[in-house]
């Protein structure tokens, strides 16, 4: 897969030699370089590729590379892509009306190879830095972890229910991060292929930007983007928990919700999770197992830094017919069940084999109905602080 950092490069020549040249350069720092060789391809190709940079010749048929440079400067603004112009036109004039015409450099032929290369540096220096400057506003969102002290309670089916539900009732932008490093199956869930996970954003985790992470975050049908979680086990190994905090960091900043599907065991990067977490959706079912577990966590937690009040316990499959009654489980917690959702046999089951979120496939189902007062709850709650 190719490098996250990488820039697209957009060559406008006719010239072999020169293309050979400036492909060696682009390619030997990691860019993706396309070439186009007259002026109508130069113009769709910069539609479809929107690169960094063009760079300009003037051995293209029946073009001249001042007009060129003036069209491709009136679709985008030179922010967003550099143009460099070469040239054999050596007369001042030509160089004058080629910058006025929106180039950004203009170098003649002959040149020194080493003088292209500092010159294409400098200006991919410069698109960068007008990126990173562009303020992006930031949105103080929230961060809603889904955890549960065992496996299989239905955490990532409410998790990504939630986000979906969150999506088309607040309006805002909603993201679902898959933090079961190990098992993580979010992406089943949604059916989406394995492409990019949050493995590929760790070596840039120190100056994370949209541009970089737009690549990684997946969009998906319904509305809301998707941060997988890593596909093979050795790079999820490498995730520490300070990774994970400047995420949130990050994600916080850019999306109104961040749902998180955490991994069923307070390890160090999940405790990172859900300390950062506004709220903590605590999962569990009326079974002894999960009960018992909760019950620990629930004890535990303060000690373990996490307010209480924060903590919102969810009984899933609530209406499961196996004698214990939720005054009982509430007696065993010292608190109260805040929400609950019944058991939704079969189309819930199929929705997730199939791929395909109960909130889009049967919203009137009644577990969907019910996660979806559970994103009322949360969107209402978040107003307040
Ligand atoms: N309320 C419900 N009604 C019917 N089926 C449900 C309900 N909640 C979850 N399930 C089903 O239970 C199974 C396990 O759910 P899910 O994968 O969401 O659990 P999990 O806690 O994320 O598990 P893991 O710990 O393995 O990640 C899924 O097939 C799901 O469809
Ligand atoms: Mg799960």
């Amino acid at each position: 897969m190719s490098p996250l950092v990488q820039k697209r490069i957009l060559t406008a020549t006719n010239d072999p030699t020169l293309f050979k040249l400036l492909n060696l350069l682009f390619t030997s720092e990691g860019h993706q370089v396309a070439q186009a060789i007259s002026a109508a391809e130069t113009l769709d190709k910069s539609a479809a590729l929107k690169p960094h940079m063009v760079v300009i010749d003037d051995s293209l048929p029946n073009a001249n590379s001042t007009d060129l440079c003036r069209r491709l400067r009136q679709r985008i603004a030179a922010r967003d892509q550099a143009i460099l112009v070469i040239s054999s036109k050596t007369d001042f004039d030509d160089k004058i009306a080629a910058l006025e015409a929106g180039a950004d450099e203009y170098l003649t032929k002959p040149f020194d190879s080493k003088e292209l290369a500092y010159r294409v540096k400098n200006l991919l220096a410069h698109v960068e830095a007008s990126a990173d400057a562009r303020v992006e506003p930031k949105r103080h969102g929230r961060v809603i972890a889904f955890f549960g002290t065992k496996g299989g309670v239905g955490k990532t089916t409410l998790a990504v229910n939630t986000a979906v539900a969150l999506n088309q009732k607040s309006g805002g932008r909603v993201l679902i991060f898959d933090a079961d490093f190990f098992f993580g199956d979010v992406g089943v869930h949604l059916n989406m292929p394995p492409t990019r996970s949050f493995s590929d954003l760790i070596e840039h985790i120190d100056r994370l930007d949209s541009e970089l992470v737009e690549q990684v975050v997946l969009p998906h049908a319904s509305g809301i983007r998707v941060l997988l979680s890593p596909f093979r086990p050795e790079k999820a190994e490498l995730i520490t928990p300070e990774h994970v905090k400047q995420l949130l960091a990050y994600l916080a900043d850019q999306y109104d919700y961040v749902v998180v599907d955490c991994h069923a065991a307070y390890d160090e990067r999940t405790l990172s999770i859900l300390d950062r977490a506004d709220e903590i959706m605590l999962v569990v079912t009326p079974e002894v197992g999960p009960i018992k577990n909760t019950s620990v966590f629930l004890d535990i937690a303060e000690k373990l830094g996490l307010s209480l009040d924060k903590i919102h316990i969810i009984l899933n499959r609530s209406n499961s017919d196996v004698g214990i009654a939720v005054q009982e489980i509430e007696r065993s917690f010292k608190h109260r069940v805040q929400f609950s959702i019944v058991s939704g046999g079969r189309p819930v089951v199929l929705s997730v084999n199939h791929g395909q979120p109960l909130g889009i496939v049967k919203p009137d189902h009644p577990v969907y109905q019910e996660i979806s007062r559970l994103a009322d709850w949360i969107i209402k709650n978040s107003a307040k602080n």
